[in-house]
């Protein structure tokens, strides 16, 4: 029997309480309702999930604090505003939607996605403009490209022969679903017995991966893709512990030969910080040390004691 009892986002912001029920799998913020995560459902002819047309971010929890909460909103918002979509929820009403869905999980540790599709057409109409936008979210455990045990054993990372899909198409600053082409290459990585993939643009340059992406380490200089990719925030954060450290910074082409020839490479993303890898292509990469990528990794976990990044959980 379905529990009725969940916490309610009405227009008026008066909310009820809390179920006992909601799981700590996770919860689903649909039709301005917190409902438990396996009852968090979309109408199925909303061209966000037939169309990929939607935009979304992730923003995570640790130890019960949002980090760099502020960066993905204006992310999120960014992406809301060049897809032409609007919702009728404030940045502040996200804000407050969030904390209410991490509170309802009870999980202090999190994984936290805001999604805004185009919705469900007016009637029989394939006008995107005839649409009205959804807004969703959802909150489930913390989950990990590579598990802190995975990360311990060296990542192995694969140079797929899969090209990324061209930013003249999809723009990749817009965070999107638009995920075949690397999901592919995840299969081609499979095949090579590594874990993961990083995708290629149509000129051999490395872009990134499903969910996370790339840096070279050589010497006193740390080289990330500037173009055709999604700008991470954890790329963001890296990018700050790297001048803290008197690393120079070079956002440009990553020609795949940079990546085979790198002293140390590792990967950022929301889910599971700053990634050292140890295996390109089946090769070990420098000498097999991460001292560079070690030293930002634990940069970036210090950084969730910030209270200029990290700020509670609280509604
Ligand atoms: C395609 C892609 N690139 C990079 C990233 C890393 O971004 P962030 O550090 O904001 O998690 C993601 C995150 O999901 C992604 O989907």
């Amino acid at each position: 029997m379905p529990n009725t009892n969940y916490l309610q986002i009405a227009d008026d912001e008066a909310s009820t309480t809390i179920s006992q029920s909601v799981a700590t799998e996770g919860v689903g913020f649909v039709d301005g309702k917190i409902v438990p995560i396996a009852e968090a459902r979309i109408p199925i002819l909303d061209r966000g999930f037939i169309h990929s047309d939607a935009t979304y971010d992730v923003v995570h929890v640790w130890e019960n604090h949002f980090f760099r909460l502020d960066d993905h909103l204006d992310r999120f918002m960014n992406g809301i505003d060049r897809l032409h979509m609007s919702i009728d929820y404030t940045r502040e009403d996200i804000k407050k939607i969030l904390a209410r869905c991490v509170v309802a999980s009870g999980l202090k540790s999190a994984y936290v996605e805001m999604i805004c599709t185009r919705g469900v057409p007016d009637g029989n109409s394939r006008d995107p403009r005839r649409c009205t936008n959804a807004f969703y979210a959802f909150v489930v455990p913390f989950s990990w490209v590579a598990t802190p045990e995975e990360q311990k054993k060296g990542v192995r990372l694969h140079i797929s022969k899969v090209e990324r899909i061209s930013p003249q198409s999809v723009d990749p600053t817009i965070k999107n679903y638009h995920w075949l082409d690397l999901v592919r290459g995840q299969y081609d990585a499979f095949d090579a017995d590594a874990d993961l993939a990083v995708l290629t643009d149509r000129h051999g340059n490395i872009v990134e991966g499903a969910g996370f992406n790339v840096f070279t380490v050589k010497g006193d200089t740390v080289a990330t893709p500037g173009t055709g990719v999604l700008k991470g925030i954890t790329r963001k954060t890296a990018i700050e512990l790297c001048a803290q450290l008197g690393l120079a910074v070079q956002e440009r082409d990553v020609p795949t030969a940079d990546v085979l020839s790198a002293d140390e490479v590792f990967l950022t993303t929301t889910a599971g910080g700053i990634i050292p890898v140890r295996y390109v292509n089946d090769r070990k990469i420098g000498n097999g040390g991460s001292t560079t990528s070690l030293r930002l990794r634990d940069l970036y976990w210090e950084a969730h004691r910030d209270p200029r990044l990290s700020v509670p959980v609280s509604v």
